[in-house]
């Protein structure tokens, strides 16, 4: 059987619960993936709420995942059973067994050194990151500003602009100032007094900068002298592009190879990415309370109960 998260209402985390139905059987061109983890993201509980106007469910939730392919259609050549696979299917990853039509653009292996865990929780936030910080051409010795740094978005996004050797300041609630600087980001408390104590922590400037939050956001920047091409905003809405001539790519303008580069570079250490919190299929309420309510710095993730790893896909993922 399969168990799957499902709404039939749009609404709150209330209007999630479980399902049973038949494991879908393959089909020419199709992998079939027995899941183990689903990571949770914020729009995925704007979905139910219903404010990309999807009409109400019966629907399926969330979109990253990571897990074992279990079965493969007559035809794929590229997956085998067994093979450790993550990647992002929108609506539908919180269930045991997934369905891919399209592997060849949604699924990745999982590469050496990369937990289950941590690929379960990378497609929206991973994807966002590189396509918003690609948009931002950032070179060496820049002072880049990521606002929402501690979030799942912000905390990779901030890292890739180290990486380009920039000085990166990241906003944050106080709790989560110490995971920031651990990483090397310079944090700072979002809130009234923010544009004081940006101009004081960087009096020569901010060059470019990542923005997580709203319109008003967009418009504070804007206000610091940042030049409009050097702003990318994920999460105000497609309008900022039309009234400031901001950038807006984020999820959308993603590459095939954006998830699977970020990957190896988490493998190897140069991008960290944390879990927060684990929980299983059936707390997915929880689970989103936790998101909601918590400021988590790291991903949550739903645990499905699959088979245990074998000997080989453990020591291959911990080489
Ligand atoms: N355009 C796209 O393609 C795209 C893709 C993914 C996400 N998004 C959007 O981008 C945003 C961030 O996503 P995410 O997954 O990173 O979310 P998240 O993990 O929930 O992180 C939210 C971040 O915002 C900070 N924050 C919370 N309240 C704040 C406030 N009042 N002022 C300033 N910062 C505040 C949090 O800081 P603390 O936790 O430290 O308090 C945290 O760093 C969401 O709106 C999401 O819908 C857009």
């Amino acid at each position: 059987m399969r168990r799957s998260v499902q709404y039939t209402q749009n609404g709150d985390i209330d209007q999630l619960h479980i399902v049973e139905a038949n494991a879908p059987s393959v089909g020419p061109g199709e992998v079939r993936v027995a899941v183990r983890y689903a990571g949770l993201n914020p729009v995925d509980l704007a979905v139910v709420g219903g404010a990309f106007g999807e009409a109400a469910g019966p629907k399926g939730n969330g979109a990253d995942f990571s897990g074992v392919v279990d079965s493969v259609g007559d035809d794929v050549t590229d997956f085998s059973p067994g093979d450790l696979v993550f990647g992002g299917r929108p609506f539908r990853s919180q269930t045991t067994h997934l369905l891919i039509r399209d592997p060849a653009d949604r699924l990745d292996k999982i590469p050496r050194g990369l937990g289950t865990e941590v690929a379960g929780g990378l497609y929206i936030a991973g994807r966002t990151a590189v396509a918003g910080i690609r948009a931002l051409a950032i070179t060496s010795g820049e002072t880049v500003l990521v606002t929402g740094a501690s979030g799942g978005v912000g905390i990779i996004a901030a890292q890739l602009a180290l990486n380009l050797g920039a000085r990166v300041i990241g906003t944050a609630s106080q709790a989560n100032h110490a995971a920031l600087r651990n990483l090397g980001i310079e944090p700072i408390a979002y809130g009234d007094g923010l544009e004081a104590r940006l101009r004081e922590a960087a009096p020569e400037g901010i060059a470019a900068a990542f923005s997580t939050q709203d319109e008003a956001e967009v418009a504070r920047l804007l206000s610091l002298d940042i030049p409009a091409r050097r702003i990318n905003s994920i999460g105000a809405g497609p309008q900022v592009a039309d009234t400031y001539g901001v950038n807006i790519a984020g999820e959308a303008v993603a590459e095939r190879g954006d998830l699977a580069w970020l990957a190896k570079a988490i493998a190897y250490g140069h991008v960290h990415v944390s879990v927060a919190g684990v929980f299983a299929l059936e707390e997915v309420q929880s689970a989103y309370r936790f998101l909601k309510g918590s400021h988590p710095v790291g991903k949550v993730l739903l645990r499905v109960d699959a088979d245990p790893l074998t000997v080989d896909q453990r020591e291959f993922l911990s080489s």
